[in-house]
Order: C-alpha cells, then sequence, then structure tokens
C-alpha cells in the first residue's frame, strides 16, 4: 500500500527519488522521507503528511549521494509521523518496505532479546535489524538479506542500501510487487513501473520470492531457494505521462471529464464499428478463453470495482442468461467458495495490485478454475496472473476515487456479457447489432450528461450541510446507488448508504426527515412504477428526493422530487454508464463545498496491496 523507488546512478539520485515518489503517493500520503549513503554513512531525510513536506526538507539537505531509497507511506503498524516514517535503519542498513510483517511481533521481541534496540512501532523496522544483525555476524550484503527474508511472514517488497556499499541496492518481494528498471549505468526498483517509468523503458518483474542484488553494471535475481535465475527484461511504453491536472482544479474533475474518453477506447476495444459485433478483445492474453466451457461467472473485486461487478452480475444474468455471483473479494476467500470447473472466475481491478482481490485470484488459480480480469494496468500483477484479460483503456486513473476507471469497467464488462450471450445464443444477430450501436453511443450520451455539472455544483451547496444521505437503485442501479454512497463518503466524509429501493421499507426508512436528503437513481426502465412508488413512500415522510431519471421518468415522478437530473435517454439496460456520472460529480462538488482534499481524501490510499 505503500510506494517505494530506488536508484543506483553516479549523479546525485534525491531530487529524483522525491520525483519518483510524486508518481507513487497515490499509494499513500501519510508520510514520506529518502534515504541516501553520504560519506559511506546512511543519511535520512523524512517528513510525515504529504510529499510536499518532504520536498523542502531534501532540497534544503543538499544530498549528493549516488545511491538513495524512498518511500511514501499508507499508515499500517504505528502512528503516520515522521519517527515511523520510512526509510527505517539499523546499524549499516537503511529499508523501504511496502506490505506487512505478520509475525514482527515475534522478531522483535527475539531481536530485542539479542540486545537490539527499535526507534518506531512499525513492523518494517524489523527487517533493517534482521539485515544488520546478519552483516554483524560478518554476512555478505546478499546473504544477509536472503537469511533476513526467510524469516519474515506476510507480504514484503523491499529496497535495501547498505553503509560502506556506494554501488549497491538490493530489493525482495513476496505478496507485493516490486520491479527493477535497467538504465544505462544505473539500475532501479520500483514498487511498480510507474516508479521507474520515467526513468527507463527496459523493467524486470520480480517474481514471488525473488530477491535481488543490483549494481551499476550488473544484476543478479535469486529465487526463494537462494539460487540465482534469470527473469526476462520486458520493454514498457512510455507511461511517465499523466501526472497532470491540465486546467482542470482537481484530477478527480479531470478524469470525470474524460470518460467520453475513456470509455470511447474501450469500448472500441470489444465493438467492431464496421460489423457491428462485440466479442473479445483479440490482442495476446485477450481471448485466451474457451466461452463454450463457461456455464457460471463468479465475480470478485473490492470497492468500486466491486460495484462495476455487481452490475454486471445483473448483465450476465439477463444477457447471456447464465448464472452469476459477484462477491467482495475479502469475503470471498474465506467463505470456501464452491465452484464448479465451468465457472469463469472473473476479478475487476483498475489497479491489478488490490491484495484481497490478488489473494481470491490465487484461491480460484490453486483450484485450476479458468481466471480472467478486467483490468486498467496492463503490466500489474493481476493482468500478468490471469488466463485471459479484458482490457479497460481508461488510463492513468490518479484520483483516489475512482470515475473513469469505474466507467471503463462498466463498458468493458457490458461487452463481455453481451460476447458470452451471443455465445451461448441467448443474444441474437439483430440485438448484437442493437448493442454495438447503443455501446457506441457511450461516449456522447457520456459528453451530454457531463454538462449536468452546473446543476450538480447547484445541489451540492445544499447537500454539503446534510450529516446523512441516502441513496437508492433498483435493478442494475442498485449497484450505481452503493457506488454514488461511497464517492459521498469517501470525498467528503458525509455519511451515505445505498439501498435496494424496495429494501427501504424493511427498515432504512427509519431514518428518513426532512435533513436526510435521498438520491433515487431511476432512468426509466420497468421498474420506474415501482421505484416512483418508493419515492412516494419517502416524499409523504417529508424525505427530500433528488431524482436521477431519464426525461420521461422525470415527468412520470410528477411534482414529488425536489430536485431532478435529467440524463439522456437510452436502452436502459446500458444507462448504469450514463447514471452514474451525476452522483460522481454530486460527490466532487459537495467535497468542493465542504473545502475537501478531493483528489486524496483522509486515510485513504489509491492502491490498498495489504489484506
Ligand atoms: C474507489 O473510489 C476506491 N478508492 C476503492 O474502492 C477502489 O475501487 C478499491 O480499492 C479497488 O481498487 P482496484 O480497482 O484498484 O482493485
Amino acid at each position: 500500500m505503500c510506494g517505494i523507488i530506488g536508484i543506483l546512478s553516479d549523479e546525485p539520485v534525491a531530487l529524483r527519488l522525491v520525483e519518483a515518489l510524486r508518481r507513487l503517493e497515490y499509494r499513500g500520503y501519510d508520510s514520506a522521507g529518502v534515504a541516501t549513503l553520504e560519506a559511506g554513512g546512511v543519511t535520512r531525510v523524512r517528513a510525515p503528511g504529504k510529499l510536499i513536506n518532504l520536498d523542502d526538507k531534501v532540497r534544503a539537505a543538499r544530498l549528493e549521494s549516488g545511491v538513495g531509497v524512498g518511500h511514501t507511506r499508507w499508515a499500517t503498524h504505528g502512528e503516520a509521523n515522521e519517527i515511523n516514517a520510512h526509510p527505517h535503519a539499523s546499524g549499516r542498513v537503511a529499508i523501504v518496505h511496502n506490505g506487512i510483517i505478520e509475525n514482527f511481533r515475534d522478531l522483535r521481541l527475539a531481536l530485542e532479546a539479542r540486545g537490539r534496540r527499535f526507534d518506531t512501532q512499525t513492523d518494517s523496522e524489523t527487517i533493517a535489524h534482521l539485515i544488520d544483525e546478519g552483516l554483524t555476524e560478518g554476512l555478505t550484503p546478499r546473504d544477509a538479506l536472503l537469511r533476513a527474508v526467510r524469516q519474515l511472514k506476510g507480504a514484503y517488497a523491499l529496497a535495501v542500501i547498505v553503509e560502506g556499499e556506494e554501488d549497491l541496492m538490493m530489493g525482495a518481494r513476496q505478496g507485493s510487487p516490486l520491479v527493477i528498471g535497467v538504465g544505462r549505468g544505473e539500475m532501479f526498483l520500483g514498487s511498480d513501473a510507474l516508479a521507474v517509468g520515467p526513468f527507463t523503458s527496459q523493467v524486470i518483474y520480480l517474481e514471488e520470492g525473488d530477491a535481488c542484488v543490483l549494481h551499476r553494471g550488473s544484476r543478479s535475481i535469486f529465487n526463494t531457494a537462494g539460487e540465482e535465475v534469470q527473469r526476462p527484461v520486458t520493454q514498457i511504453d512510455a507511461i511517465a505521462a499523466a501526472v497532470d491536472k491540465g486546467n482542470y482544479r482537481h484530477f478527480m474533475l479531470k478524469e470525470i471529464h474524460e470518460q467520453p474518453d475513456s470509455a470511447s477506447r474501450t469500448i472500441a476495444a470489444y465493438v467492431d464499428a464496421i460489423e457491428e459485433t462485440v466479442g473479445l478483445p483479440d490482442r495476446p492474453g485477450g481471448g485466451a478463453i474457451d466461452l463454450a466451457k463457461v456455464d457460471r461467472v463468479q465475480i470478485v473485486a473490492c470497492g468500486t470495482a466491486y460495484y462495476a461487478g455487481l452490475a454486471a452480475a445483473y448483465w450476465f444474468e439477463r444477457i447471456a442468461r447464465v448464472p452469476a455471483t459477484a462477491d467482495i473479494a475479502s469475503e470471498f476467500r474465506y467463505r470456501s467458495p464452491v465452484l464448479s470447473p465451468t465457472t469463469l472466475c472473473l476479478f475487476v481491478s483498475q489497479s491489478g495490485e488490490t491484495a484481497d482481490t490478488r489473494a481470491a485470484l490465487d484461491l480460484c488459480r490453486s483450484q485450476g478454475l479458468t481466471t480472467a480480469a478486467v483490468v486498467n494496468v496492463p503490466t500489474s500483477s493481476i493482468a500478468r496472473e490471469v488466463d485471459a484479460v479484458f482490457p479497460t483503456l481508461a488510463g492513468t486513473e490518479i484520483g483516489v476515487a475512482s470515475t473513469k476507471a469505474f466507467t471503463a469497467q462498466l463498458c468493458a464488462l457490458l461487452s463481455v456479457a453481451i460476447a458470452l450471450g451471443r455465445h451461448r445464443g441467448a443474444v441474437s444477430r439483430d440485438r448484437e447489432r442493437a448493442f454495438a450501436r447503443s455501446m457506441m453511443e457511450r461516449p456522447r450520451l457520456l459528453s451530454e450528461t457531463l454538462k449536468l455539472e452546473a446543476e450538480t455544483a447547484d445541489i451540492a451547496i445544499d447537500l454539503s450541510r446534510a450529516r446523512d444521505v441516502l441513496y437508492l437503485g433498483r435493478g442494475v442501479f442498485y449497484p450505481m446507488a452503493l457506488e454514488g454512497a461511497l464517492k459521498l463518503k469517501e470525498i467528503s466524509y458525509i455519511h451515505a448508504e445505498g439501498y435496494a429501493s424496495g429494501e427501504l421499507k424493511h427498515g432504512p426508512i427509519a431514518l428518513v426527515d426532512d435533513a436526510t436528503p435521498v438520491i433515487m437513481v431511476a432512468p426509466a426502465d420497468e421498474l420506474l412504477d415501482k421505484s416512483l412508488s418508493n419515492l412516494e413512500e419517502v416524499a409523504t415522510r417529508r424525505g427530500k428526493v433528488i431524482l436521477i431519471s431519464t426525461a420521461d421518468g422525470v415527468t412520470s415522478a410528477g411534482p414529488s422530487p425536489a430536485r431532478t437530473l435529467v440524463v439522456p435517454d437510452c436502452d436502459p439496460l446500458l444507462a448504469p454508464i450514463l447514471a452514474v456520472v451525476p452522483l460522481q460529480l454530486l460527490a466532487y462538488a459537495v467535497a468542493v463545498e465542504k473545502g475537501a482534499d478531493v483528489d486524496q481524501p483522509r486515510n485513504l490510499a489509491k492502491s490498498v496491496t495489504v489484506e
């Protein structure tokens, strides 16, 4: 969940470390720090809070060294203060760590019993002590690292530097990703390819249990058994781009506005505009599964990606007539799921690094099941581990609150449902053609929907004063209600809950009063009348309803809603892709109204790589 970077070069590295951390800040921003070897000794500069605090300190420190490691933290063990900020040091060793060491208490007690003194409350400091202990016993840095990691239980990606070793940087990974960047006379370590992308296009993805020893001109990689192994060098695209807000005040707003483009790119991967067909992408890894063998779909994901999966479960059943279930990844793994060999296990993830989702994928792979992923980062761990990748082409998403990745996930999942339906004979050629046309209209209709920005900003003035907000939706709009509530919670810190509209009368209606706004997502479909009855139930109890619907739906609702937001008319099955946009805009406008930190909300991180 933290970001790590290491650089070994002939030039001073401190400012480049900070530059790389800027690209990694999406992984956590509780504190940041760098360590370099100045005149042979470990020098650390660390600061609590955002990277800007570290930037000033690093500039003032005038660090000269050509070897160093950096870290941006999402706190797990120990308060988010400077003492607990990485890098952690012990004796000759400084390390940065992403992950959680589950047995750190036992290790720490044992180390303390051997006379080691700890400065922090973190699990990570244990690793620095273990390596330094090895060095003081006369082990080589490599052997000290290998011995240390063998004692660790849990997840780690590490970058390590050692006092007196100016031409050395080491790394190791287990459960958390780590890449080596191979430059010209330079070496890099990063918690993802984005970290090293601006420095080199040659990367090596370390495999589970790997450790590496890097010198400026050479590298050695060792597997869990300590044997030297070769891992392929991969050429990556110039992914340094996109850390730029353009003319927008926040990344989130920019990303909301990018949705016509990101949906268009994603749809183009599945829909043949000339033939008007919808199929799985035929790029490498795209279509490596036999749809004829699929008679059930099990979707697994977290957070926003889970809500996309929940909507997709409706689509798989309605469109492809195949049983489908969506599960929250952190629950799925521990409920001993019973899965048949003909189940397609489908993982949805923007980052492709979410630990809960990865653990669920491991479980399915260990049972020999067919796996596929709807994923936005093609080089991510999940993308590399599944049998088939169904890409979303949303581009880099920086805002912690997912927006364009969500609509791209909906586009990809809907396409897979249509393709599967076609394969199973549940979708006729004519219906496929109609779907293809409707899909191709999405970008234009998304642009139309974005015109609601001014109205949402107006509604947000009142909404920002609420203590609680309820979101309601039926059928495929129920997951949109959940997503709307999540967006509001995570960036405005207003308590919000999403419910299935029909469930309201079974309890939550007790919460309805004139101070609790109710946002109902109900574009016209065959369930509209039922949704409007629920709307009346709220209105008669003095609840103020904000209705998001198509023009027909708004007319049918009459005077009961306090406010309305009209989304373009379209095939109701595809309407969630539009209906979620006003929910994103509302959450954004409320957060701005409240002066909240939209792109980096408190306590969150973009990529959650711990369980
Ligand atoms: C979205 O706004 C959230 N920040 C979060 O729920 C996110 O969707 C979840 O952590 C899953 O991430 P992933 O898509 O990268 O797997």
